[in-house]
């Protein structure tokens, strides 16, 4: 869906938001789509690649703020089944935008604890589903997608794979970005459903505030943590929020442009989704040579943030 489309329904234009946040398009789910949907097509897609069958999945990870249902049942199990996984574990993990970040340190953990071999794990989200398509502050921001990566232990790979994350949470901001109504603080009531109440509500001033302080201290705090410097790096992988986010945290942790990877421009805001695609796109564009360190770092509902260093 491009900008122009929402120029015959709201008070917006291309122009605005594509300086304000450089987007141009947006993937817009079917209506008979659901986030399982997406999900299983990108675990399915990675476990082809990947030559590994679905007896061999023992944990279905799935991140998403967007699942099929409320609450339950996770669109993990649904993936599971569909995939035919029957000797996997599986559940969702809700850690907003920053959720993929949070799913490959979990897999990660249960790889190094011995409790899994191999750990599937998508980032899914029907943003269109929740976003109010009246409200031209946030619904020009949020798209559809879905991407996933297989975690395998394998000590003959030596130094590859995550190697490190840090995983962080800010909850005062908790109310900044939320779906105020129908949950168990403010339960659906008998005949007063205001469909609006129920819709993605956010406070973007202050969320792009924290986003750019956690994002350009973040990726240097785990660099330097980890004794890393710039040129050690081959990417860095941002959540997908808005570019302007993304330049003014470059700028104030003097990091050159260049080294971030940047598909806002297509696909919007994909929330948990967003990292798993860019890595998608990258690896169908050859940017990705073994090897390669690459930082990821995500922010999001929560509040949350947090980053991982893979070697490709
Ligand atoms: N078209 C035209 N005008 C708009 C639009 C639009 N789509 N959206 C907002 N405006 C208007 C506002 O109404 C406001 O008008 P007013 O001054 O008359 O009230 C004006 O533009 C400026 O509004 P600001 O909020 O100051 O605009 P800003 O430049 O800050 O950009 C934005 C807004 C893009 C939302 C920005 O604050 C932002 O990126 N915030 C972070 C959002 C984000 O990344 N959220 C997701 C992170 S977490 C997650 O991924 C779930």
């Amino acid at each position: 869906m491009a900008n122009e489309e929402f120029s015959s329904f709201l008070d917006t234009s291309d122009e605005w938001i594509r300086s304000h946040t450089g987007i141009r398009f947006r993937h817009i789910a079917e209506p008979s789509i659901a986030t399982s949907d997406l999900a299983f097509e990108a675990c399915q897609k990675v476990l082809e690649k990947s030559k590994k069958h679905a007896s061999d999945v023992d944990l279905v990870l799935v991140a998403t703020a967007t699942g099929d249902f409320l609450g339950f049942p996770s669109v993990a199990c649904l993936v599971q089944e569909r995939l035919g996984a029957k000797s996997a574990g599986a559940m969702d993990i809700a850690a907003g935008c920053t959720g993929f970040i949070y799913a490959l340190e979990t897999a990660r953990s249960f790889i190094l604890s011995g409790s899994a071999r191999n750990v599937l794990v998508a980032g899914a989200e029907i943003l269109s589903r929740i976003v109010n398509w009246q409200d031209r502050n946030t619904c020009v921001l949020f798209g559809d997608g879905a991407g996933a990566v297989l975690v395998s232990g394998d000590s003959a790979d030596g130094e590859r794979g995550i190697l490190r994350s840090v995983l962080k949470a800010d909850g005062s901001g908790a109310r900044l970005l939320e779906r105020t109504e129908g949950g168990t603080r403010f339960p659906f009531t008998d005949g007063v459903v205001d469909p609006v109440a129920t819709y993605l509500r956010m406070d973007g001033r202050q969320v792009y505030n924290f986003a750019v302080k956690v994002v350009s201290e973040g990726i240097v705090g785990l660099m330097e943590e980890n004794r890393l410097s710039l040129d050690d790096i081959a990417w860095i992988v941002p959540h997908q929020a808005n570019v302007r986010i993304i330049e003014a945290a470059a700028k104030r942790s003097k990091i050159p442009m260049e080294k971030f990877f940047l598909n806002i421009d297509e696909y919007a805001n994909t929330s948990a989704a967003s990292i798993p695609i860019a890595l998608s796109e990258m690896c169908s564009r050859n940017l990705l040579k073994p090897g390669d360190l690459i930082l990821t770092f995500g922010f999001g509902a929560g509040l949350t943030y947090g980053g991982n260093i893979i070697r490709w």
